[in-house]
């Protein structure tokens, strides 16, 4: 049986509390231990308290000394699109000129540009690119992410990007809940009713078959997929078992938060153009709004989501990256730290709520990972401050001291 023993963190930010997701005021209560410690044994959390009450119990154990820095459950990345090949410089370059995400899509670049390179890569190739992005997660303090399909397009470019998932998720440390985002885009081949059927009617029920993804995602917007189109896919995954999500409100406010409470789904993502009809739909379906600032920080749009209030009327919120070549190249969850309390005027606790504990809910895994109480996953992350609030606070600079995932060190 191995044994760990995490001494002197300044702050254990425990996060304990109900087990389910975070609302109101509860979203700024860390359950912070000064002079925290934690003793670990067999990758699960065996005791958290005091340095001086684990201090008792170690004999056996290897020390980790924290060195008065904050320790911290691993970040959960609820929303990312973590395989897909090359980049979109051209497109940043575009933007730099002043034309926009829209304009460039249809000049060619956009969510296209990428679909044409991940169809063109191998397996390996792409499991490659993959390992690259899932180590700079770890290096970020990550140790679970969400990762969506939706740079394929067809039946087997999709399965493709699914079992490199799963690949990912055995060869690398970094836990991966994988999402099928079939309709991402319109492929350039295909009329859009028609791809809606190929989607609902053939790439669906594959997936569900072989058990390679948890979640359906649909991309909800003018010239992607309508709200009717949505419903059409979603319906069909709720059919098969999936559980829903969706990239909606992200450019105009089409409806989409509305269509999410309709169907019970399990979060509403981006909702930017959200207003209050969309927040109380929301509760009343209790779906959780994951909220993405990196894309409207890339794009050099103005129109955060409403944080305020959506925590306000009592919705669980969670914060993400949106990792993705083409808005939203960061996979930094402090740097979403610090846009979400500069931008969207959360606090840095409800902030930190909002990418451990509720992002954990988010993704049915809130009883396994998200904060560090007795039985869960010895995920957490060490961090170079010693008060948690400077994660938001300094940006630009990596803070992350070391990251464990069931226990064993994962970074150099
Ligand atoms: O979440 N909105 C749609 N999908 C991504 C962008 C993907 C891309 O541009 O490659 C997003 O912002
Ligand atoms: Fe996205």
């Amino acid at each position: 049986m191995s044994a760990l023993a995490v001494l002197h963190a300044s702050q254990l930010v425990t996060l304990a509390g109900p087990k389910r997701p975070r609302v109101g005021r509860e979203m700024s209560e860390l359950a912070i231990l000064p002079d925290g410690g934690m003793l670990i044994r067999d990758g699960k959390i065996d005791s958290v308290g005091t340095t001086n009450q684990i201090k008792v119990s170690v004999a056996d154990a290897e020390i980790v000394d924290a060195g008065g820095r904050v320790v911290l459950p691993g970040f959960v990345d609820a929303h990312t699109h973590l395989v897909f090949a090359g980049n979109r410089l051209d497109d940043f370059e575009r933007r730099a000129r002043g034309e926009t995400y829209q304009q460039i899509a249809r000049a060619g670049g956009g969510i296209w540009s990428t679909v044409e390179k991940t169809r063109a890569a191998g397996n390996a190739e792409l499991l490659a690119q993959a390992k690259k992005h899932a180590d700079w997660f770890l290096h970020c303090g990550t140790t679970t992410v969400e990762a969506k399909s939706g740079y394929g397009l067809t039946l087997d470019d999709e399965l493709k990007i699914l079992r490199v998932m799963r690949q990912l998720n055995q060869e690398t440390p970094l836990e991966i809940e994988p999402t099928f985002l079939g309709a991402h885009a319109v492929p350039r081949e295909m009329a859009a009713d028609d791809y809606v059927d190929l989607v609902a009617d053939e790439m669906l029920p594959r997936v569900a078959q072989e058990k390679l993804a948890e979640f359906c995602d649909v991309f909800c917007e003018r010239g992607y997929f309508e709200i009717e189109q949505s419903r059409k896919i979603l319906s069909a995954a709720k059919r098969l078992g999936l559980k829903l999500r969706g990239h909606v409100d992200q450019l105009s406010n089409c409806g989409g938060a509305k269509l999410m409470a309709e169907l019970g789904a399990t979060t509403a993502d981006h909702l930017e153009k959200t207003d209050e009809v969309g927040i109380v739909a929301l509760k009343s379906a209790k779906v959780q709004p994951v909220l993405l600032p990196g894309s409207v920080y890339t794009l050099a749009l103005t129109s955060y989501p409403r944080a305020r209030e959506m925590i306000e009327s009592g919705l669980a919120a969670v914060l993400a990256t949106d990792f993705n070549p083409g808005s939203s190249p960061t996979p930094s969850m402090s740097m979403i730290l610090s846009l979400a309390c500069t931008h969207m005027k959360m606090s840095p606790a409800e902030a930190i709520t909002a990418a451990t504990i509720n992002a954990a809910y988010s993704l049915n895994r809130g009883n396994k990972i998200g904060s560090l109480e007795q039985g869960k996953l010895a995920n957490f992350a060490i961090f170079d401050c010693e008060d948690y609030r400077e994660l938001a606070y300094w940006f630009g600079i990596p803070q992350t001291h070391s990251v464990y995932v069931g226990g064993e060190r994962v970074n150099a």
